[in-house]
C-alpha cells in the first residue's frame, strides 16, 4: 500500500483576496442592499455572457422564486429529472405544484429526453433540467419539446459553472438558469445563488420578489423608510459579505476550470480501461462540461459491496461522494406523497446504487489524481 495521502472531495479555494474583501465589508455599515451584490451580478453576467443576473440566497431560493414569479401553484406540473438533488423537486413542491419525474439516460446521467413527452399532461407548465455533473443536456431537443407547447424551460445549473452548449453558457439556453455557490461548487459565496435570464421583465420582477415585493430598493427611496409593497415576495437576497466573496471568486474561475479539466483528464486516462467500472460517455463536440466530479459506476459484483469499497477508499484518504444517493422520487417524502416504488426509475437508481463520485477540484494536483487512481485499483483488486 502507498503512503496514505489525504485527498478531500471538495474544498473551497479561499485566499487573502477573499479574506480582505470580506473584512472591507465588515469595516463599513452596509451589510445588505449595497453595491457589492450589484457588482457581483454584473461580473457574473459578464463572465457567462448573460444579459441579466439576479443574485439570491441559494440555488433552491432561485428556483423557488422563479416558479413563484411565474405563478405556478396547485394543479400545475413541472417535469424534473429523477436523478438530481432534492432541491430541483422541492422548488416545485414549495409553490404547491407537482414535480413529475423522468428517468435518467445511462450514458450521461442527464434526463432521458426521449421519455419527456410521455410525462407531459395538460397541466404541465415547465420542463426543468439539470446539467448532471456539469455535462450539458441537449438543449435544442428540450426546447423543441417545450416551445411548441408554450412550456417554460428551467436549467438547474448548480453543477454547471463553465458548462457550455454550442458555445452558449448554461443558464442561457432556456427561460432561466439557476446557479449555486455552496462551498463545494465551482466557486463559493458560502451560501448563495444567482438567476440568469435573457428576459429583462423577468429579472426586474425577481429583483422585487426576492425582497418582499417592495416597489423600490433602498437606493431608490427619496424619503428614507418610505416604500410601497406591490406584490408578494420573499427575503431571498444575497448579502454584501457573500457578494464580496463572490466577486473575488469569479476572478479565479478560468483557473479553476482549467485545473478541473486537467485533473479530470488525468483521472479519466487512468480509469478508462478498468473493466470493473463503467464511465459516462464523454461529451460530444460542442458540449463543454464543467467537470464537477468524475463518477464511476461499479459493475457487479463490486456494486454490491459499494459501501465497503467506499469505506476502504476513505480509510486510505480518498474523499468520495455520491451524486445522488437515491432518485428523488424514491426519497421518503416523495415516495410517501406520490406512491413511487423502488425500481420505478431504473437508470437513476443504477447511478445512485452503483456510483462513486471522485474529486477533480482545483485543490488537487497531478500527484493527488495519481494517488486516487492507484488507490481505486488497489481497493478493487482487494475486493476481487
Ligand atoms: C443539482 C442541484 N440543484 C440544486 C442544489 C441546491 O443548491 P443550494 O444549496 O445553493 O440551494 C444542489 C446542491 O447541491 C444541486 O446539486
Amino acid at each position: 500500500m502507498n503512503d496514505i495521502r489525504t485527498v478531500h472531495f471538495g474544498r473551497p479555494i479561499i485566499g487573502d483576496e477573499e479574506r480582505a474583501a470580506v473584512m472591507e465589508v465588515l469595516k463599513g455599515p452596509i451589510l445588505v442592499h449595497g453595491p457589492r451584490a450589484e457588482k457581483f451580478e454584473r461580473d457574473f453576467a459578464a463572465w457567462t455572457g448573460a444579459p441579466h443576473a439576479v443574485s439570491v440566497s441559494s440555488c433552491t431560493a432561485a428556483m423557488h422564486l422563479l416558479y413563484f414569479s411565474w405563478g405556478f401553484g396547485p394543479g400545475d406540473e413541472v417535469i424534473v429529472p429523477a436523478q438530481t438533488h432534492t432541491a430541483t423537486a422541492h422548488a416545485v413542491e414549495l409553490v404547491g405544484a407537482k414535480p413529475v419525474f423522468v428517468d435518467a439516460e445511462r450514458r450521461t446521467g442527464n434526463i432521458d429526453i426521449g421519455a419527456i413527452e410521455a410525462a407531459i399532461t395538460e397541466r404541465t407548465r415547465a420542463i426543468a433540467i439539470v446539467h448532471f455533473l456539469g455535462v450539458p443536456v441537449d438543449m435544442d431537443a428540450i426546447n423543441a419539446i417545450a416551445r411548441p407547447r408554450g412550456l417554460k424551460v428551467v436549467e438547474d445549473c448548480a453543477l454547471a459553472i463553465g458548462t457550455r452548449y454550442k458555445g452558449v453558457h448554461a443558464g442561457l439556453l432556456g427561460d432561466a438558469g439557476c446557479f449555486s455557490f455552496y462551498p463545494v461548487k465551482h466557486m463559493t459565496t458560502a451560501e448563495g445563488g444567482i438567476v440568469l435570464t435573457r428576459e429583462a421583465a423577468l429579472a426586474a420582477k425577481l429583483n422585487r420578489q426576492k425582497a418582499f415585493g417592495v416597489d423600490r430598493h433602498m437606493g431608490e427611496r427619496k424619503i428614507p423608510g418610505m416604500y410601497d409593497v406591490t406584490m408578494l415576495g420573499y427575503n431571498y437576497r444575497m448579502n454584501e459579505i457573500e457578494a464580496a466573496l463572490g466577486i473575488e471568486q469569479i476572478k479565479r474561475l478560468d483557473w479553476i476550470l482549467e485545473k478541473r479539466e486537467r485533473n479530470y483528464q488525468a483521472l479519466l486516462g487512468a480509469l478508462r480501461e478498468m473493466e470493473e467500472i463503467v464511465l459516462f460517455d464523454e461529451p460530444p463536440a460542442g458540449y463543454v462540461s464543467s467537470r464537477y466530479c468524475l463518477s464511476m459506476m461499479l459493475k457487479e459484483p463490486f456494486a454490491q459491496k459499494r459501501y465497503e469499497i467506499v469505506a476502504e477508499m476513505n480509510r486510505r484518504g480518498v474523499g468520495t461522494s455520491v451524486y445522488y444517493p437515491r432518485p428523488v422520487p424514491n426519497m421518503t417524502y416523495y415516495a410517501e406523497k406520490y406512491g413511487y416504488k423502488p425500481g420505478a426509475f431504473p437508470n437513476a437508481g443504477w447511478i445512485s446504487d452503483a456510483s462513486i463520485a471522485l474529486p477533480v477540484g482545483p485543490h488537487l494536483d497531478e500527484e493527488d489524481m495519481h494517488y486516487i487512481s492507484t488507490t481505486i485499483k488497489q481497493v478493487l483488486g482487494a475486493f476481487k
